[in-house]
């Protein structure tokens, strides 16, 4: 059915949109800061911790900022992020989501998540799904961001299961360069033009199939 032993989740994008709150909590840093800010350049920072995109965010400002101006800025941030991420609740899930947790999990295969966010843990008490993972590896277990493959091979670990055996799921291209670097199968959720290197890429994850990956 199929030749598997772990699914391993990125969150953000893929099991619940809160891809679109990042956004908006970037946008409005940038539009007070005055740099250049649209969905093709946020397509850039899916997948990289909260310090890389702001550098990426602040390279593209008119003026230049020590890092105590950095922090500050961060930190605003991430409390409009969760002011947003306030408002979730279990039917936040995206379409499909819980579906292909389901399938996974009836398959019989281990089930991870792997996700930059220093929120990840947050998040899934708000989507009520944290006991669906056999394991989470954040922001807090790693040295290196996405496109690093340390968080994938992380997972793997902790799940034990060798990485060939292990299939990643990415909206970002950041992360399937992780996925596709710990030596994963990668599915992309998303465009294909920005997951070229994503082995299968659906459009949503109502299009998760376990048997279409091999
Ligand atoms: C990733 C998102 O999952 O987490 C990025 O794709 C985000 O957009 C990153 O910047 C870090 O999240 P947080 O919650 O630690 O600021
Ligand atoms: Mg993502």
């Amino acid at each position: 059915m199929t030749r598997f032993k772990a699914v391993i989740f990125d969150l953000d994008g893929v099991i619940t949109d809160t891809a679109r709150f990042h956004y908006l909590a970037w946008k409005r840093l940038a539009d007070a800061e005055g740099a250049p800010f649209d969905e093709a350049f946020n397509e850039q920072l899916k997948g990289v911790d909260r310090m890389g995109s702001l550098e990426l965010i602040l390279a593209r400002a008119p003026r230049s900022y020590t890092s105590a101006q950095k922090l500050v800025l961060a930190d605003a941030k991430n409390r409009h992020y969760q002011e947003l991420v306030a408002t979730m609740g279990p039917d936040d899930l995206l379409p499909g989501a819980l579906r292909a947790l389901q399938e996974v999990r009836g398959a019989g295969l281990k089930i991870g998540l792997a996700s930059v966010s220093k929120n990840a843990f947050t998040v899934l008490d708000r989507l009520g799904i944290r006991d669906r993972f056999d394991d989470v590896v954040d922001a807090a277990a790693i040295a290196n961001s996405k496109p690093h493959p340390e968080i994938f091979l992380t997972a793997a670990s902790h799940l034990g299961v060798d990485p060939a055996d292990c299939l990643g799921v990415e909206d970002a291209a950041a992360g399937v360069a992780s996925i596709k670097d710990a030596g994963m199968v990668a599915v992309g959720v998303g465009d294909p033009a920005v997951l070229a290197r994503a082995d299968y890429i659906i459009p949503s994850m109502q299009r998760f199939r376990l048997a279409d990956y091999g």
